[in-house]
């Protein structure tokens, strides 16, 4: 029987742990055992707030080192027993950044290969936004929401000082963990390889619903852009998508800035309060530039040159003074991939986008020429359920309100 152990690589917020439960799952499909041993969980539940001080961190701060270590040495213990008693894939999920760390490491688990993959990610905003969603875990408890981060900051601070990057490792890979893209791969000694490689670049969308919000007073009047508030149809569009919901689990909710995005969130905060509702700049609609609080007819009397440049190519028609469904792109593209990050990739992810903005989020999964993307049909009565993993696709318009 084949046995690895996969160490993970990286400082704090880049992604790990949603890496380990994307390899977790994907090679319990395989029909692998496959384990996670976290080093963060055994030392909160071990020694809780105790840990939660930045001076922890340290490296100059002997006892600090010597009860991580002491942590590190008890999952690597953990992780010896599951070999013996059969498991296959023993995934060591901690940051893992200084080289003498990673050579005990190897030291401790010589009988078997290990495969270190390293999560790269500095995108300052999901940096930031791992950090807001870190920051929430009960050992910052007491502190006010800004000396939490500032701690935490802190902390990264002096996992800085001493990471080194993978570069003489046996087996590696270095890995893009926002855009899961192989940055550098060195690979000897790996049993499962081909399926652990292709574990990593797959986007992992469990159960995302994208819904579009409920009906506006600009939805009516055949407006565009705007903020306008939504209509009592609306209102009962948003109370029957928080109804169709009752019974499902809805970790995350993302929205626009708009007003119409939140409104129609609004039933579903109430009837979950434990939702946590996010809302991002990225998933804005689409900036109509001059264009915006007008007519369709209107555009067409007062503009028709670029009324016909529009429907002669409207993926690449840009708003004067604002956006294109292709300037759209990367934008929204960055709106997915730091909801579902911020979400750690859990099941039940519900947007609350809009017409233009779904299309782009939609085009992602669905197999559409880049010139009908911007006529994907986007209803306000159904949304779109997806999932997206290595093993699994599925695409369904769901109806949550009889009448469009
Ligand atoms: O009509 C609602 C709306 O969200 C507008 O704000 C936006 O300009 C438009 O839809 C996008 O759809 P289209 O690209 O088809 O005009």
């Amino acid at each position: 029987m084949k046995q690895l152990c996969i160490a993970m690589v990286g400082l704090p917020g880049r992604g790990k742990s949603t890496v380990c439960s994307k390899l977790a799952e994907g090679l319990e499909q395989e029909g692998l055992r496959v384990r996670i041993f976290n080093n963060g969980d055994l030392r909160r539940s071990l020694l809780g707030k105790d840990s939660a001080c930045p001076e922890f961190y340290d490296p100059a701060n002997s006892t600090g080192r010597f009860q991580r270590e002491k942590i590190m040495l008890m999952n690597l213990e953990a992780a010896r027993r599951f070999f013996i008693d059969g498991g296959q894939v023993a995934i060591l999920d901690a940051t893992n950044v200084s080289r003498p760390r990673r050579a005990l490491l190897e030291r401790k688990l010589v009988e078997y290969p290990i495969l270190f993959v390293e999560c790269i990610n500095n995108d300052p905003d999901l940096l930031e936004a791992g950090i807001q969603r870190k920051t929430k875990l009960p050992e910052f408890n007491g502190l006010s929401a800004e000396e939490a981060v500032r701690s935490f900051r802190r902390r990264i601070q002096y996992y800085e000082q001493i990471y080194a990057p993978l570069s003489d490792e046996y087996n590696l890979v270095k890995l893009d963990s926002l855009n899961n893209r192989i940055l550098g791969e060195r690979i000897h000694d790996v049993p499962y390889y081909n399926s652990i490689r292709d574990i990593l670049v797959s986007d992992w969308v469990r159960s995302l619903f994208l819904a579009r919000h409920g009906e506006s007073f600009f939805n009516v009047e055949e407006r565009i852009g705007g903020d306008s508030g939504l209509t009592e149809k609306g209102r009962a569009q948003a109370r029957a998508l928080a109804e169709h919901f009752r019974d499902t689990e809805i970790p995350y909710v993302f929205t626009s800035p708009r007003c119409r995005s939140a409104q129609t969130v609004e039933p579903l905060r109430r009837l979950k309060p434990e939702t946590a509702v996010i809302s991002l700049p990225e998933l804005d609609e689409i900036d109509v530039g001059v264009c915006d609080s007008m007519r369709y007819v209107d555009i067409r009397r007062a503009m028709p040159r670029e009324f016909m440049k529009r429907a002669k190519d409207k993926y690449h028609y840009i708003y004067p003074g604002g956006e294109g469904y292709v300037t759209l792109k990367e934008r929204v593209d960055h709106g997915l991939k730091k909801a579902l990050f911020l979400s750690g990739n859990l099941p039940g992810v519900l947007i609350v986008g809009h017409q233009a903005v779904n299309r782009m989020i939609l085009s992602l999964f669905l197999f559409r020429r880049t010139e009908d993307v911007p006529y994907i049909y986007i209803p306000q009565n159904q949304y779109f359920r997806i999932v997206s993993t290595q093993r699994e696709k599925l695409f369904k318009l769901v109806r949550f309100m009889p009448e469009a």
